[in-house]
C-alpha cells in the first residue's frame, strides 16, 4: 500500500499568475520585503508580450502632448473608454518608458531626432503623432527578456514554471459568508500532475488574453481567457467582452500560423492591395492604412468577401531596401524563411484574431470585486480602450495598471492579516481520463463556431447559433471535468467555453454596431447605448472599498 500523498500548500504574500508584461512588471514593482510566487503555465517568456512587434504608445516628443495621445485614444475607443481611466494611463506612459530604460530595455535610437529624447518614434493607425517607442520590429522580445532576467535575479520571487492555476480559492472554499474575498489559487503542477494549493493575502491576475478562442489568431497557445474565466467563475465582473479586435494583417502562408505583420509597417507607409493590385482602403476611410483596425480588418473582410479572394496582399517594396531591412528586420528574416522577399513583393495577408478588449473589471488601483483579488493587463476591463484598442496602448495599460496595483499592495501590506488554511484540492471522485479525444474535438469546434458565427461580422441569428453550440459544450465539459483528473487541456477547454459564453452573452447584448462589434441586425451606433456590456455572475456582491 503506498502513502497517501501530503498536499503541497504554498504560502506568500503576494500570488502572480502570469508571467507576461503586466505579472513581470509587478513583481519588479513590489515593494522588496513582500514574498513573492510566480506562477506560469509554460516557460516564463512565452505569452503575448514577447512578440509584440510594433512598440508602446507613449508622448516622448515635443512635438506631441498628453492630450493628443487622450483624444486619439477616445477616439478610436468610439465613445466607450472611461475619460479618465485614459488621461491616469496616458500621463504615466513617458515615466513607465523610463522605468523599462532603467531595466535595460534596450530601446530603437534616432540620433538625429532632438525632440524625442534621442528615441526613434515609430507611427501606428488611431495615432495623429509619431508616438510609438520600439525595439526595431521586436518590442515585446526585448521587453520580456529584460523583465524576465531582473525578475530571476530578484530575492524573494519564487518561480513556478509548468504550473497552470485551475480555480482561485475563494470566500466560498473557506465556508465563510460574510467575506468575498480571494486568498489564492489551486494549480497544476504540470510535472507531477498534482494539484498543489497556493495561498496569498494579494493575488494578480494576469493571465493574457482569450483570443485562442477563435479559430485563427495572431496568439501564441497560452492565451486561453483562463483569468477571464477564473474570475467569473469566483464572482468578478466582467465587461465588454463583445469587442474582440481582429487585426488586420496577419500573414496568409500555409506553413505560418499566427504570425503578425505589424501595424508599424503600414506606419512607415505600407498599402493594402487587391489581388489585382488596386489599392482599395481610401475607399473606406479618408485615413486609408492607417485607419483604426476596426475600420481596415472590416474593410478586408468586406473585400475578401466580394471578390472570393483567400487573402489581400500589403506592400511596403517601394520604399528603398536599407530602410525596410533597418526598420523590419526580423520580418524581412522570417518571411524570406517562407520565399518572400519583402522588399521585393507584397505579403498575403488575412485578419486574425488579436486582442480581448473587455475582461475583468477593475478599478484604477487594478482591483476587481474579491478582496485581495487584482487583475492587469489583457486580462483586465479597466476602461481604458472602449469599444477598440488602439495600437500600442495595451503594453502600456499592463505596465501602468501593474504600477497601481503595486502602489495599493504597498498600502495595504501593513495590516494584519493571517492567512487562512484552504481544503485541498479534492481528487477522492475521478479517474483517469478515459477518451482524450472529447477534449481535442470540442476544442477544435469551439474555436470554429466563434470564428463562423462570432467573428468580424456578426447577425443576431449566427449569434444564436453559436449560443445553442455554446451550451451544449457547458454539459460534456463539466461532466468531463467532474469525472476525470484535470489535465493542461481540460482547464483551457473550460475556460475557453466559459469566455467563448460571455463574448457571445455580450454581443447578443449590444444591439448596434460600435468599434469592433459590427452585426448587419443593427448595422449603425446607437447613441443610447453609451455604456460598457457589464456581465454579472451568480453571487456576485458589490465590494466595499476601503
Ligand atoms: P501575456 O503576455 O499574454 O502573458 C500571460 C501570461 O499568463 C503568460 O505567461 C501565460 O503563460 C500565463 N498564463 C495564462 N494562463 C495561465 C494559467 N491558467 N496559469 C498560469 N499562468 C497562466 N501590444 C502593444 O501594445 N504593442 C504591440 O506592438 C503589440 N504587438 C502584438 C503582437 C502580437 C503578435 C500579439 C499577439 C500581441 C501584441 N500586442 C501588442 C498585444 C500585447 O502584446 C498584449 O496585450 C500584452 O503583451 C499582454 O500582456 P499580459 O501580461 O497581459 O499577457
Ligand atoms: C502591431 O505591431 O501591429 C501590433 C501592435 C498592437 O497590437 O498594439
Amino acid at each position: 500500500m503506498t502513502a497517501p500523498v501530503t498536499a503541497t500548500v504554498h504560502r506568500h504574500d503576494v500570488l502572480i499568475l502570469g508571467s507576461g508584461a503586466a505579472g513581470l512588471s509587478l513583481a519588479l514593482r513590489l515593494h522588496p520585503a513582500l514574498s513573492v510566487a510566480m506562477v506560469s503555465k509554460r516557460d516564463l517568456s512565452e505569452g503575448s508580450t514577447r512578440y509584440a512587434q510594433g512598440g508602446i504608445s507613449a508622448v516622448l516628443d515635443a512635438q506631441d502632448s498628453l492630450e493628443s495621445h487622450v483624444q486619439d485614444t477616445l477616439t478610436a475607443g468610439a465613445g466607450l473608454c472611461d475619460s479618465q481611466v485614459v488621461r491616469q494611463v496616458v500621463e504615466h506612459g513617458p515615466e513607465n518608458i523610463r522605468w523599462l530604460l532603467d531595466q535595460g530595455v534596450a530601446f530603437t535610437r534616432d540620433a538625429q531626432s532632438a525632440s524625442s529624447e534621442g528615441y526613434h518614434l515609430t507611427q501606428e493607425g488611431g495615432h495623429s503623432h509619431r508616438r510609438v517607442v520600439h525595439a526595431a520590429d521586436a518590442t515585446g522580445a526585448a521587453v520580456a527578456a529584460t523583465l524576465e532576467s531582473r525578475v530571476r535575479e530578484r530575492p524573494g520571487v519564487s518561480l513556478h514554471e509548468q504550473h497552470i492555476a485551475v480555480d482561485l480559492i475563494t470566500s466560498r472554499h473557506l465556508g465563510e459568508t460574510n467575506t468575498h474575498r480571494c486568498v489564492g489559487a489551486y494549480v497544476l503542477n504540470l510535472a507531477t500532475g498534482r494539484v498543489e494549493t497556493f495561498l496569498a493575502r494579494f493575488i494578480m491576475l494576469a493571465t493574457g488574453g482569450a483570443n485562442k478562442v477563435y479559430l485563427y489568431t495572431s496568439n501564441p497557445d497560452v492565451s486561453t481567457g483562463d483569468g477571464i474565466a477564473m474570475a467569473w467563475r469566483a464572482g468578478c465582473r466582467v465587461a465588454n467582452m463583445e469587442f474582440m479586435q481582429f487585426h488586420p494583417t496577419c500573414l496568409y502562408h500555409p506553413l505560418a500560423r499566427s504570425y503578425l505583420i505589424s501595424e508599424a509597417l503600414r506606419g512607415e507607409g505600407a498599402r493594402l492591395l487587391l489581388p489585382d493590385g488596386e489599392r482599395f482602403m481610401p475607399r473606406f476611410d479618408p485615413r486609408a492604412e492607417l485607419a483604426p483596425r476596426d475600420i481596415v480588418a472590416r474593410a478586408i473582410d468586406h473585400e475578401m468577401k466580394r471578390l472570393g479572394s483567400e487573402c489581400v496582399y500589403l506592400d511596403i517594396s517601394h520604399r528603398p531596401a536599407d530602410f525596410v531591412l533597418s526598420h523590419f528586420p526580423t520580418i524581412h528574416a522570417r518571411l524570406l524563411e517562407l520565399g518572400i522577399d519583402i522588399t521585393r513583393e507584397p505579403i498575403p495577408v488575412v485578419p486574425a484574431a488579436h486582442y480581448t478588449s473587455g475582461g475583468v473589471m477593475v478599478d484604477q488601483q487594478a482591483r476587481t470585486d474579491l478582496q485581495g483579488l487584482y487583475a492587469s493587463g489583457e486580462t483586465a476591463y479597466t476602461g481604458l480602450h472602449g469599444a477598440n484598442r488602439m495600437a500600442s496602448n495595451s503594453l502600456l495599460e499592463c505596465l501602468v495598471y501593474s504600477e497601481m496595483a503595486a502602489a495599493d499592495i504597498a498600502c495595504q501590506m501593513g495590516k494584519h492579516q493571517a492567512l487562512p488554511d484552504a481544503p485541498a484540492w479534492d481528487e477522492s471522485r475521478v479517474t483517469e481520463p478515459d477518451e482524450e479525444v472529447v477534449v481535442t474535438h470540442n476544442w477544435d469546434e469551439l474555436r470554429r463556431f466563434m470564428w463562423d458565427y462570432v467573428g468580424i461580422v456578426r447577425t443576431n441569428k449566427r449569434l444564436q447559433r453559436a449560443k445553442r453550440r455554446v451550451d451544449l459544450l457547458h454539459q460534456e465539459v463539466i461532466e468531463y471535468y467532474s469525472n476525470f483528473r484535470v489535465s493542461n487541456d481540460l482547464i483551457e477547454l473550460r475556460n475557453l467555453r466559459d469566455v467563448a459564453d460571455l463574448i457571445i452573452q455580450s454581443a447578443l447584448r449590444r444591439r448596434e454596431s460600435r468599434g469592433l462589434h459590427y452585426t448587419l441586425d443593427f448595422p449603425d451606433k446607437d447613441p443610447s447605448q453609451l455604456a460598457p456590456t457589464i456581465l454579472i455572475p451568480d453571487g456576485y456582491r458589490p465590494r466595499h472599498r476601503g
